[in-house]
């Protein structure tokens, strides 16, 4: 009998492929990045991420009460610190009176069925651009992660529901997961950045909020290669998640996403908790900016992006599209 199998035969129209579709997206699955600024009534579009603002505190507001209302149920915040505010400790990291924490308060007065996840990480804060203190021209392990509890119990205090530590430091899930703790917040949750790889994909995200590493004319490391994992490696993107998991942490996060579905597959297998995605900063500015040529379809690409990444085993994925594909899917 010739052939022995029509694969085809489910493939006939959408309604077949619709019945026996094994992925599907809801705007549940996103969770949508932002960049907070100082002052009022600011919109500031990012030039390397058409459609992504910096946006002050009042707008930032509003534009989570239209995410709430698309159906998005989680936000990540960054902040873009003055550079008079920036040291060699990040002592601004935990001044309860920060950008982030006033952040982290009005979004959860405004809209406080959101899930606010404040991001942890020196960066925004340090003179030199790193996640964490420069001692000896290198960055220092523990003294950071004593740096990020700080920053972490002070997101904890200002409302945030999980924090999302996106440092890389050794040990710091732990740390966190007892600081939070004896500071009373049993129920503030962690999703940690576990895989995070030393990528280039970063760059658009540097640009927003001023990160790059710096050439100060000091001994500093040039880039985040000493803690941030090389691209050429998988054992240890899962060693890294199973470790965050038995220190704790609630959900591990593989960044960045679609050049690393094959990582997410593996996380997804050795880990008993939630697997997020981060599409990160580049993988967005390479889709708008082919879709702005007219070399590729904008939408299409964005929808099959984001499908393969929950296919490849992603529960929930950070991205820059959250809002258009949300709208897309209430649309459809
Ligand atoms: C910093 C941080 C980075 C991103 C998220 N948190 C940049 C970096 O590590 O240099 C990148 C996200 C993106 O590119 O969208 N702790």
């Amino acid at each position: 009998m010739f052939p022995l199998h029509r694969g085809r035969r489910l493939r006939q129209n959408e309604s077949i492929r619709s019945l026996v579709r094994e992925t599907n997206l809801s705007p549940a699955d996103f969770m949508f990045p932002m960049f907070i600024v100082e002052g009022e009534n600011q919109e500031i579009e990012i030039p390397s991420m058409p459609g992504i603002f910096r946006r002050s505190i009042d707008l930032t507001v509003k534009e989570v009460q239209e995410l709430f209302d698309l159906g998005i149920r989680a936000v990540n915040i960054y902040v873009k610190v003055s550079d008079d505010l920036k040291d060699n400790t990040g002592k601004e990291a935990w001044n309860p009176d920060g950008l982030m924490q006033r952040a982290i308060r009005a979004i959860k007065a405004a809209v406080p069925e959101m899930i606010v996840m404040p991001d942890v990480a020196l960066d925004p804060y340090s003179m030199y651009g790193h996640d964490g203190i420069i001692k000896n021209g290198e960055v220092e392990n523990d003294s950071t992660v004593d740096a990020l509890v700080k920053m972490a119990v002070s997101h904890a205090q200002a409302g945030a529901d999980f924090v999302a530590p996106s440092d890389m430091m050794d040990g710091r899930v732990l740390r966190l997961r007892e600081g939070l703790d004896a500071a009373g917040f049993q129920n503030v949750g962690i999703m940690s950045y576990s895989a995070k790889y030393a990528s280039a994909f970063y760059g658009p995200f540097r640009d927003a909020l001023d990160s790059a590493p710096k050439e100060t004319g000091e001994v500093v490391p040039k880039d985040k290669k000493t803690y941030q994992m090389d691209y050429a490696n998988r054992i240890e993107a899962i060693k890294e998640a199973v470790w965050d998991a038995e220190e704790g942490a609630d959900m591990v996060m593989v960044k960045p996403g679609t050049a690393y579905l094959d990582i997410v597959r593996e996380v997804k297998d050795a880990v008993n908790i939630p697997v997020a995605v981060y599409h990160v900063s580049g993988e967005y500015a390479m889709i708008k900016a082919a879709a702005e040529k007219g070399w590729l379809d904008h939408d299409k690409i964005m929808m099959e992006q984001l499908m393969c990444i929950k296919r490849a085993g992603a529960s929930l994925i950070s991205t820059y599209f959250a809002k258009e594909a949300a709208v897309l899917l209430r649309n459809q």
